[in-house]
């Protein structure tokens, strides 16, 4: 059975959401079964996590162990589930989320600490990160509907930090301050190949 893990992250307001959609309904139509999922999860630990997004109080070392905690009951509960029935999955954020901002948020989180209590999950075939300066991402929202996250100064050390990772794991970086279609064709191509070698017959 084929299966295959994408992962589509990046920072607050880079497109996470809109281009694993248009992903979504690409692949669909190619006549493959695709499973769209995002973190935080919906899971128990995921509805208590984005609560705590608008909660400026709750320690950092207190959000990673539950984003590990819900990526743990996620990957096993609903992700492998699908890929086991040879569904192609899509996760908005994935591991590279606690990775990047967790370790952003306090000098005593390591990147190392995240990956160590990350590790029992599966790890996604292709990480797309979508990159776009926080200034732009942030000037749609209004100041009511900001989360604890979303500052520039907080998302510029994130951005910061996402494109470090991406050359080091030689992750895909895609440029998000663009045509969404241009951004969302750049992300199809991306994906294609690694499909194909994998055994993904194209209708087209
Ligand atoms: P986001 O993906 O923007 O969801 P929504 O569009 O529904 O608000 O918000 C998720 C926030 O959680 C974002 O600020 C990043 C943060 N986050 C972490 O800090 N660590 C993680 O492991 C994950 C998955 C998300």
């Amino acid at each position: 059975m084929v299966n295959f893990f994408i992962v589509i992250d990046g920072i607050d307001g880079s497109g996470t959401t809109t281009h694993s959609r248009l992903l979504t309904g690409f692949l669909e139509n190619e006549g493959f079964k695709v499973y769209l999922t995002q973190e935080p999860s919906n899971s128990e630990i995921g509805i208590l996590l984005r609560k705590f997004l608008k909660n400026k109080d709750i320690p950092p070392i207190t959000d990673a162990l539950l984003f590990a905690a819900d990526r743990n009951i996620h990957y096993n509960n609903d992700i492998k589930k699908k890929l086991d029935e040879g569904y192609i999955v899509i996760s908005d954020r994935y591991i590279e989320s606690s990775i990047v901002y967790q370790s952003t948020q306090s000098d005593d989180i390591s990147i190392e600490w995240v990956k160590n209590i990350n590790k029992f999950i599966g790890w996604p075939d292709v990480t797309i990160i979508l990159d776009i300066d926080p200034k732009i991402s942030l000037a749609r929202k209004t100041n009511e509907d900001l989360e604890k996250f979303e500052n520039t100064s907080f998302l510029s050390k994130v951005r910061n930090l996402y494109l470090a990772r991406a050359k080091q794991e030689s992750y895909h970086v895609v440029s998000s301050d663009d045509i969404i279609e241009f951004v969302q064709q750049k992300i199809q191509r991306l994906i294609v190949d690694p499909l194909k070698s994998r055994g993904f017959l194209f209708k087209n």
